[in-house]
């Protein structure tokens, strides 16, 4: 398996670090693809593999929905572009259906692969770069938070990052996280440092609660005989605008590094209004978590929303075909009660990826029929079911998997 994956994601790993690499990768969700034809090469050898993490993802509403977290897709390459990955996405759909999973999320590695599998860009992010000791404006009780740095390790941090993602608001985030993907987010091997320190691990507290952690790693170089090292951090979360200045405001002013990489900062996040100079940062908007709508019925049922709405959809879905087709969806005191609706006529048209784009609402029906993604057919249907799944919180995952 990890010589599948080393082969797809270009990475090698050493001896000593196999075992600390295997405890990343869910064996038991994870599937593989032999050759059977010699033709093909040596029978009974791995081509592809896959697997995902199981958790519960934070939605709109502050519900929590069952979720198949994609990982450690890897096709050989000498057996590439044969169909492999789109036989393993079949496998991956079925499978977590049956498990009860009505959503799949990922991180693509390259942004043109998942789209033709029905997955929609559901969270956005900005990544930026922050100068040393950025100006915040004040927010109060900030500097009262203590403020640890340490080592990370699993067994010191790991039930820290489970209790705060619990408490965990962001929709798009792990509200409960597996061992394997625990494994992966603060396991530290010596191939994944490039050059830098061990991975550190920060944790803010007002009192005995953690308000903020974060995972980063600094690279100490020098220019010119003057310092210029690099803070990147890895993975961070923060429950309120004080516990993110503080945060932020450790993370960059750490001796001789002269700059700060951030990222997974959702487009609304308290950082991005306390930049007194939002533009030196020079934030840029990535591709976050891409969101596949697994089960209609129970992907909507399972998330909260703002306000009414009584529309009907037509859905288009290429792979999933209890998807496609007519549904009446009426939401009334923030539930959704979705149910097969083949009499009626739709008032909106859409595929399921414009579907997995809005389901963690930030993205608007609305914005997908401008783009002429959607067909509003009654007049209001795309801004009743818009403010409906609209989220006052921006969505984001916290840390890639
Ligand atoms: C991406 C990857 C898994 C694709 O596997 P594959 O077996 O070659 O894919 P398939 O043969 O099933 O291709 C299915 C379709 O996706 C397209 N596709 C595959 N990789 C693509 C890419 N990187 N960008 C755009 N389109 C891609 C193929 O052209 C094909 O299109 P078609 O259906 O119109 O003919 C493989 O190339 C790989 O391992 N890449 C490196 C690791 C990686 O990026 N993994 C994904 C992690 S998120």
């Amino acid at each position: 398996m990890l010589d599948i994956d080393s082969w797809a994601f270009v990475f090698s790993v050493r001896p000593s670090e196999v075992e600390a690499n295997l405890d990343c990768f869910p064996f038991d969700r994870g599937r593989g693809i032999e050759i059977v034809d010699h033709s093909r090469g040596p029978v009974g050898s791995l081509v592809a593999v896959h697997s995902s993490f199981e958790f519960s993802m934070r939605v709109p509403g502050g519900e929590t929905i069952p979720t198949a977290g994609l990982t450690w897709v890897g096709v050989h390459q000498g057996h590439r572009r044969r169909g492999l990955l789109t036989a393993m996405m079949a496998d991956h759909f079925a499978r977590s259906r049956t498990r009860g999973e009505p959503v799949s999320t990922l991180f693509a590695a390259e942004p043109g692969i998942y789209q033709r599998y029905g997955y929609g860009l559901a969270a956005r992010d900005l990544h930026m770069k922050l100068g040393r000791k950025p100006e915040l404006r004040d927010v109060p009780g900030s500097d009262e938070l203590t403020v640890t740095l340490e080592s990370c390790s699993l067994e010191d941090h790991g039930a820290i990052v489970r209790e705060f993602q619990a408490r965990y608001q962001r929709p798009g985030s792990n509200a409960t996280i597996p061992d394997s993907q625990l494994a992966s987010l603060l396991v530290d091997t010596e191939s994944n440092r490039e050059g830098a320190e061990p991975l550190r691990f920060a944790t803010v507290c007002n009192g005995d609660v953690v308000v903020a952690w974060a995972t980063f790693r600094r690279k100490g170089t020098w220019e010119d005989s003057e310092p210029d090292g690099v803070t990147k951090v890895i993975a961070w979360g923060a429950t309120t605008a004080a516990a993110t200045r503080r945060l932020w405001s450790v993370l960059t002013d750490l001796d001789l590094m002269t700059s700060t990489r951030s990222w997974a900062m959702a487009v609304d996040d308290p950082l991005v209004h306390l930049l007194v100079d939002e533009r030196a940062a020079k934030p840029d908007v990535r591709d976050n978590l891409w969101v596949r709508i697994l089960d209609v019925k129970a992907a909507l049922e399972g998330r909260g929303y703002e306000s009414d709405a009584d529309v009907v959809v037509r859905i288009a879905d290429a792979q999933i075909p209890e998807n496609a087709g007519l549904w009446r969806v009426t939401i009334a005191g923030g539930v959704a009660h979705v149910s097969p609706d083949a009499g009626s006529s739709p008032d909106l048209t859409l595929g399921i990826q414009e579907l997995g784009a809005a389901y963690l609402g930030g993205v608007r029906i609305e914005a997908l029929v401008h783009a002429a993604l959607v067909t509003e057919n009654t007049p209001g249907a795309a801004g009743a079911l818009g403010n409906a799944m609209a989220s006052p919180l921006a969505p984001v995952s916290n840390f890639m998997f």
